[in-house]
């Protein structure tokens, strides 16, 4: 059973690699719920957790140096919500950790992770993405 909200076809920016990396981030909150949800062990989930928390942070500085490259005029506000939410995922990690990665944390971690990713493609990478189409 899967909880998360997948990538779809209206998150797609037409920049390939941000798409793709959008991708991967789906991929990789849904194996941890899948992991959660079969009753895999601790360690295996919080493996999962990190690997989506370092993917999610290299998403955002490969998104930052393309914005960076190409000289985009919204560049520092778009890494403060990048940082801010790094930050979000930081807490949410570190609770598992302590509290253990019960489903409804993991639940809520997989939701806090998709949804806000939704929202920002559809309208932050998509103000980015037009400008590069454009410029
Ligand atoms: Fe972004």
């Amino acid at each position: 059973m899967s909880t998360s909200t997948g990538w779809s076809e209206d998150l797609a920016t037409g920049v390939e690699t941000i798409d793709d990396q959008h991708k991967e981030i789906f991929r990789r909150a849904d194996r941890l719920s899948a992991a959660c949800s079969e009753g895999k062990g601790k360690e295996e989930v919080l493996k999962l957790v990190e690997f989506l928390e370092d993917y999610i942070k290299e998403h955002f500085a490969a998104e930052e140096r393309l914005q960076m490259r190409n000289a985009y005029p919204d560049y520092a506000s778009h890494k403060a919500l990048h940082t801010q939410f790094v930050a979000e995922v930081a807490r949410l990690t570190t609770a598992l950790k302590e509290e253990g990665a019960t489903l409804p944390l993991v639940i809520m971690t997989n939701k806090t992770v998709t949804s806000w990713l939704v929202q920002h493609i559809s309208k932050i990478d998509m103000e980015f993405a037009s400008y590069l189409r454009n410029s």
